[in-house]
């Protein structure tokens, strides 16, 4: 089977911070992949742009190693790669100066049927000074589209500070707020699975789930960007967005179509229905951990080099949903650094059968659940209890039904497209579906303020755990007093 591939219309991306990290080992390999797909027409251009004194040439050297560093040799087709390599080209932009636009300005000179796009891949201080010389020098057409990446602010006076920048600038309908898990496949597979079949969504609330659980486990440290994580914490690096942003696709209503408006006001719904935690009952619903070295590896107090820290690299949050659906059906979350392995995935736990009529010899009645793999391996599983074949009588065992995607559609060594070939295509396209809209990044900035107040205020410090363990035991504790437990963190 070979994925259909749509072709998408003629464009300039325009890449500020061309030279960093997330354009060399995210954007340019999924651009490759588009293009070696052959999704890039012809006349497709890719800039980059940063403040490094380079010449075209040299950036497409750069570009060169960075596909052979992030893609593997047998996928770089020297066709593709030498046709890839011709869609380059760089300008140097200091975009805190005045220096640059007006070569940036000339090369988008006459292309302005293209669609244009501008990747803001910097720090986000950049962003309002960027979006207001874009538009000073004239090289916004009325569908360009400006994309952007977290962390949007670091918490909502922040971020209502950052978006007034950017709308000031631009219209809502021209910006882009990347989260890139909503690009996986799985993520929009969970849409699939609800919406496109029957079976699930008359059992899809409170009186037929018992609970959700929503993992974002990293068996990784922080890797080398102490400084901007000692700031943050697992709260707003990861809860704010990535995990609010699960929660809201798995307990959302039916949109009335898969419109990116229609889709986007159901998940708001959802955020403006989580019960709050704050001062009040902080201690019973969220665990915070920071994780201990172990065996000669560092922990965190020795990777940021900050003795004081009380930065937490683990969170569990037990989350209730105030609305008919789920009402009494809380949403477990937990995400962590150095923990067992990594691991992303969605739990939804059936409740038990209201009567088992097998004899205690069969063995348990085990609860259904339905677990949809992010990473590693991506897939959606449904766990049944089946018979034991064989003829020794009735016993019970519990079997996965396994939809992985590979296996299910007979193809073997099927790559998965990285989140980022999606969305890019989705931006050139001017479909926003997958992006989180303003309304709703404030919304998730509203539910986690009160919540880093009351860590703020409390005394607490975050509870130590093991590096490469499941976290600390207070986040097991948030389960065991609701008579639950945590799934593996098993890759
Ligand atoms: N890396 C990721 O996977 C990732 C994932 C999600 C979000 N993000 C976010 O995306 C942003 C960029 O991350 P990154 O990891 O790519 O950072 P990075 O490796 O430090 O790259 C920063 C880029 O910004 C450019 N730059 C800095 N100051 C500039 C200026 N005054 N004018 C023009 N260009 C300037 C740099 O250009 P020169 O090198 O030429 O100075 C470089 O290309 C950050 O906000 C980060 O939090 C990154």
């Amino acid at each position: 089977m070979v994925a259909r591939v749509v072709p998408v219309a003629p464009f300039d991306l325009v890449v500020f911070g061309g030279t960093g990290d997330l354009a060399r080992r995210k954007l340019l390999p999924a651009l490759y992949y588009r293009d070696l797909a052959g999704q890039l027409p012809d006349d497709a251009r890719i800039i980059g742009v940063a403040r490094s004194d380079l010449s075209a040439d040299a950036y497409r050297e750069r570009a060169v190693e960075a596909l052979k560093s992030f893609i593997p040799a047998a996928d770089l087709k020297d066709a593709c790669v030498k046709r890839f390599i011709g869609r380059i080209s760089y300008v140097r932009v200091d975009v805190s100066s005045t220096d640059g636009w007006d070569a940036l300005a000339a090369l988008l000179k006459g292309r302005e049927d293209r669609v244009r796009a501008f990747y803001l891949a910097l720090e986000p201080r950049f962003f309002g000074p960027i979006c207001e010389r874009l538009k000073a020098s004239g090289i916004v057409t009325p569908t360009s589209r400006v994309v952007v990446e977290k962390p949007l602010g670091d918490q909502l006076a922040s971020y209502r500070a950052l978006n007034a920048q950017l709308t000031h600038a631009f219209d809502e309908h021209h910006l882009y707020r990347i989260d890139h898990y909503l690009g996986k496949e799985t993520v929009q597979n969970l849409m699939a699975l609800r919406f496109a079949n029957a079976l699930f969504e008359p059992l899809w609330n409170a009186r037929h789930i018992d609970h959700v659980q929503i993992t974002v486990a990293e068996s990784v440290g922080v890797e080398g960007r102490g400084a901007y994580y000692d700031h943050a914490g697992a709260l707003r690096d990861m809860v704010q967005n990535h995990l609010l942003q699960l929660l809201c696709l798995t307990a959302m209503e039916p949109p009335g179509k898969f419109d990116p408006d229609d889709v986007r006001n159901e998940k708001l719904k959802v955020l403006r229905a989580l019960e709050p935690i704050d001062g009040s009952n902080v201690e019973s619903h969220a665990v915070r951990g920071q994780y201990a070295g172990r065996n000669g590896a560092a922990g965190y107090i020795e990777d940021v080099g900050a003795n004081d820290s009380t930065t937490e690299t683990f969170v569990a949050l037990k989350v209730n949903i105030a609305n008919w659906r789920w009402s009494g059906t809380p949403f477990y979350v937990r995400t962590g650094k150095r923990l067992r392995s990594r691991l992303s995935e969605i739990a939804v736990i059936f409740k038990d059968v209201p009567h088992s009529i097998f004899p205690a010899a069969a063995g348990a009645v085990r609860e259904n659940a339905l677990i949809i793999r992010l990473q590693p391996h991506e897939g959606i599983t449904l766990l049944m209890n089946i018979k034991d074949p064989g003829p020794g009588g009735m016993r019970l065992i519990e079997a996965p039904l396994d939809m992985t995607f590979a296996s299910s559609l007979g193809i073997k060594g099927l790559r998965m497209p990285d989140a980022y070939e999606r969305l890019v295509m989705d931006v050139i396209r001017g479909d926003p579906t997958l992006f989180m809209r303003g309304d709703e990044v404030e919304a998730a900035w509203a539910w986690i303020d009160p919540i880093l107040a009351a860590w703020e205020t409390g005394h607490r410090r975050p509870q130590l755990y093991d590096a490469g363990s499941s976290g600390p035991e207070d986040a097991l504790r948030l389960m065991h007093m609701d008579g639950r437990r945590w799934l593996e963190i098993e890759a």
